[in-house]
């Protein structure tokens, strides 16, 4: 209550905007807390009521002003082909904005898929070259927090946050970068449909009785048993559901390249 609120510029390159409508539905904290009362999101400009000129001159004014004391949120990635003209913002390509706010900040949180991995739009043939923020060269050597996911939990993400404010440090990363007490386990270590991979009761119609059963969803493709998110534990939605309780295999969303790794509906 007493400490300066830690300002946050958090960036948008190529994406969908899911991160963000993910982030506004965390429950644990509120959303709203973090932003209202835990940091000064100064610049989002998916959210922010500024914009053109006025919203653009926040990022040089942070920038400026908190030299070394802002943290850098990236959602999205630049595409470096035709000298990043595939993302255009404020008259700029984005890749030039991310350069700049990375320059002199604390630190960079990459949420999702696209911002950690490159996701859909760095998929084969990749025509814009869509690059993920560790990748991009000459970006300044600042530790980077991979947040992975399409979208991440929102749960996930307001606690990296929370943690980062909590303790003035990063947690604990997993040798891809990835915070460990969210991605250090397989969908498939904590899956209630475990038992029935280890019976070998699996689905092999969508339709059919093992489907109503809630058997395993292997032999429908899920990728569950090599991709490493909280998913089967923290679950979405505060705590609901995720997508295998709802019937439908992993697609390994949060892992690099998931969309390259062959289809969604093949079997390992
Ligand atoms: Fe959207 Fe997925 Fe990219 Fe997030 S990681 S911005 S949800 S495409
Ligand atoms: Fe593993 Fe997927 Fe089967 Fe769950 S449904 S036990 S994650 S293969
Ligand atoms: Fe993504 Fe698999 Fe979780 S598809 S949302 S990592 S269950």
């Amino acid at each position: 209550e007493t400490k300066p609120r830690i300002p946050v510029l958090w960036l948008h390159g190529l994406e969908c905007t899911c991160c963000s409508e993910s982030f506004i539905r965390s429950g644990h904290p509120l959303a709203k807390d973090v932003i209202l009362s835990m940091l000064s999101l100064d610049y989002d400009d998916t959210i922010m009521a500024a914009a053109g000129h006025n919203a653009e001159a926040i990022v040089t004014e942070i920038v400026e002003k908190y030299k070394g004391n802002y943290i850098l949120a990236v959602e999205g990635n630049p595409p470096l082909a035709e000298d990043g003209m595939y993302c255009i913002i404020g008259g700029k390509p984005f890749v030039d904005q991310l350069k700049y706010a990375a320059e002199s900040c604390k630190a960079i949180i990459s949420w999702g898929s696209c911002a950690s991995w490159g996701c859909v739009q760095a998929a084969k043939p990749n025509p814009t070259r869509a690059t993920p923020v560790h990748k991009v060269p000459g970006l300044a050597d600042k530790p980077i927090i991979k947040v992975p996911g399409c979208p991440p939990i929102a749960e996930v993400m307001t606690a990296v946050v929370a943690y980062l404010l909590t303790f003035d440090k990063l947690p604990t990363l997993d040798k891809q970068g990835r915070p460990q007490m969210f991605y250090s386990q397989r969908i498939h270590d904590k899956c209630y449909r475990r038992p029935h991979f280890d019976a070998g009761q699996f689905v092999e119609q969508w339709d059919d009785e093992a489907a109503r059963q809630g058997h395993c969803l292997y032999k429908m493709g899920c990728k569950g048993p090599t991709t490493y998110n909280a998913c089967s534990t923290v679950k979405w939605n505060e705590g609901t559901s995720f997508p295998i309780q709802s019937g439908h295999g992993c697609i390994g969303c949060s892992e690099d390249g998931f969309w390259d790794k062959g289809s969604f509906y093949d079997r390992l």
